[in-house]
This record gives structure tokens, C-alpha cells and sequence, in this order.
């Protein structure tokens, strides 16, 4: 019997460092200026990242990356939902993919892991989506790790010269909040 080479990429699901924001950057700002993924127009510079990177990790949230044979493929995180301390159980997540890898299980890797992570964390009861309602691929993805549509607010973004709606779905984790 002949042994088989796996020459398959291999995807590793790790914690971002800060080598890893120029191409977090890139993602972000492709999405900016093609999608209705994210509801900026202008694009941002990589200060901006690093701000939004020191302020997660500095506050012990998780930034994920997805690195396939050392390029990064895509990128998870949570953050809070709204600032007002009753708020403080629920939190915001993000995933995103280069283009170039979709369809191949990435984002479905990430947010798997990053439900994990809030889980472990303990701190997370609601994590909450939201999602361009039109946006198919990323409800159909939350949909698979059990979140629910819990509302629309329609026509609440303008974007490309139309009114967005935005789906808000959550997923809600058992914690002892005391
Ligand atoms: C949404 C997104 C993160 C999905 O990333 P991905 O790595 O391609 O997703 P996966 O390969 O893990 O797909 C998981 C499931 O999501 C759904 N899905 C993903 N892409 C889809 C598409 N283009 N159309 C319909 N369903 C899709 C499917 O149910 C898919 O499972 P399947 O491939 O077995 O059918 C990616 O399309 C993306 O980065 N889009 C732009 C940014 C964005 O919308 N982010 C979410 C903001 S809320």
C-alpha cells in the first residue's frame, strides 16, 4: 500500500496580532467600497484598525484570524453591543472572508470558533448579527449555529444610492450573570 500525500491547505483558526492588520485592512476596506457588509463609505487607514484592534484585545475580546498556508483568508471578532453598562451580557460579532476564499468553510471555522470563545469567556448571554437583509450568505451561515431573526428595521442605511434594511438575529448562551 502506497502512502497518499495531503497536499489539501491547511486552515488554522488562531488569535490576530498586529503583523496581521495590513491584510484585516485590505478585507475591511474591499467590503467598504464593494458590499453592503459594512455601512461606511469611505475608506479607513490602517490606524483606524490598529485603534479597533488595541481596543478589543486591550479589553480581552477575541480577534480571529483565519490563515490558510499563512495567508489570511478572514477574520472574526465580538465587541460590546451598546455602551451602557446594562448592556454588558450582549455583544456584537463581525466575520468576514476574502473573496478569494469563499465557499470553502472559512467563516463557518471562525464563527464557530468565536462562539467557543464566548462561551469559555462566560461574560456573553446574547451575541447579536446584524445583517444587511440582503445579505443571504451571512444570515444562512448564522442560521447554522442557531441564531435566530429576532428583527428587522427596515430602510434604516443608504447605501450605493438604495435604502438597506437591517436583520438582527441572536444567538443566546446560558451564563450565571452573578
Ligand atoms: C458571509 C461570509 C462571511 C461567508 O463566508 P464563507 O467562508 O464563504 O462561508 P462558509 O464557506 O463557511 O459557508 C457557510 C454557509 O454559509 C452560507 N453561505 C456562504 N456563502 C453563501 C452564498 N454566497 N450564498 C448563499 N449562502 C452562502 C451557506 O449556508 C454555507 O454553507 P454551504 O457552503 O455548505 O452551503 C462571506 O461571504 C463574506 O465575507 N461576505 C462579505 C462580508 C459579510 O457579509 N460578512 C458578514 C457581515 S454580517
Amino acid at each position: 500500500m502506497t502512502d497518499q500525500l495531503d497536499t489539501r491547505p491547511v486552515t488554522v483558526i488562531r488569535d490576530a496580532h498586529p503583523d496581521d492588520l495590513p491584510p484585516i485592512l485590505t478585507i475591511h476596506n474591499t467590503n467598504i467600497a464593494a458590499s453592503t457588509a459594512i455601512w461606511d463609505t469611505e475608506q479607513v487607514q490602517l490606524d483606524e484598525r490598529v485603534a479597533w484592534f488595541r481596543d478589543r484585545t486591550g479589553a480581552g475580546l477575541p480577534v480571529l484570524v483565519a490563515a490558510i498556508d499563512g495567508e489570511l483568508a478572514g477574520y472574526a471578532s465580538y465587541g460590546p453591543w451598546r455602551t451602557k453598562s446594562g448592556y454588558r451580557f450582549t455583544v456584537e460579532n463581525s466575520v468576514y472572508v476574502d473573496e478569494r476564499f469563499h465557499r470553502r468553510g472559512i467563516a463557518t471555522a471562525l464563527l464557530g470558533e468565536l462562539i467557543d470563545r464566548a462561551r469559555r469567556a462566560g461574560t456573553v448571554h446574547a451575541m447579536v448579527a446584524a445583517i444587511e437583509s440582503g445579505n443571504t450568505a451571512s444570515i444562512q451561515l448564522h442560521e447554522r449555529f442557531g441564531f435566530r431573526t429576532v428583527g428587522v428595521l427596515p430602510e434604516v442605511g443608504h447605501k450605493f444610492g438604495r435604502w438597506m434594511d437591517l436583520t438582527l438575529m441572536q444567538l443566546t448562551l446560558p451564563i450565571d450573570p452573578d
